[in-house]
């Protein structure tokens, strides 16, 4: 099922949402299929639970936790990342441009840490330790953020507006 996505302004985005306790639940393995299914649909490179109005900490991202690589492209599953905790970063940080389904008219350009390692809990329940560098660690830090009630337009250096088509 496609949820709707909730835009900046609404309270949700900025609370830290809830470590999961039960990964099995079934309305758990619900929400991250229709998570999934909602990015999909939107065009999105990642999706956080608070997005689509549920205070939990559970992301996902479009790409397979092992290759990189795009999965509209691939047909892997993509990366699910409950409760994750990033453990440890690169001195560097590195500026890009972001852009978020919940703050939709607006992009920026944002300062994130070159590389990462990031534990979470995959949809199995099972611990996993992930190294990423470049544009995957950019997307977990901004999904990361989501989980704690914070927005990329609240760090950009840059602010941009996008003309709707
Ligand atoms: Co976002």
């Amino acid at each position: 099922m496609i949820l709707p996505v909730i835009t900046e302004g609404n309270p949700i985005l900025r609370q830290r949402g809830t470590e999961v306790a039960d990964v099995s639940d079934p309305k758990i393995q619900a929400l991250i299929d229709d998570m999934i299914e909602t990015m999909y649909a939107k065009d999105g490179v990642g999706l956080a639970a608070p997005q689509v109005s549920a205070s939990l900490q559970i992301a996902v991202i479009v790409a397979d936790p092992e290759k990189f690589e795009d999965c509209r492209n691939t047909g892997r599953e993509p990366l699910i990342i409950i409760n994750p905790q990033i453990t440890s970063h690169s001195f560097f940080q590195k500026s890009g441009e972001e852009g978020c389904l919940s703050v939709p008219t607006i992009c920026g350009l944002v300062r994130r840490w070159k590389s990462i390692t990031v534990t979470y809990l995959d949809r199995n329940g099972a611990k996993h330790k992930l190294r990423a560098k470049n544009l995957m660690a950019r997307v977990i830090q901004h999904e990361i953020d989501h989980l704690n009630g914070i927005l990329f337009i609240d760090k950009a250096d840059k602010l941009f507006n996008i003309k709707p088509l």
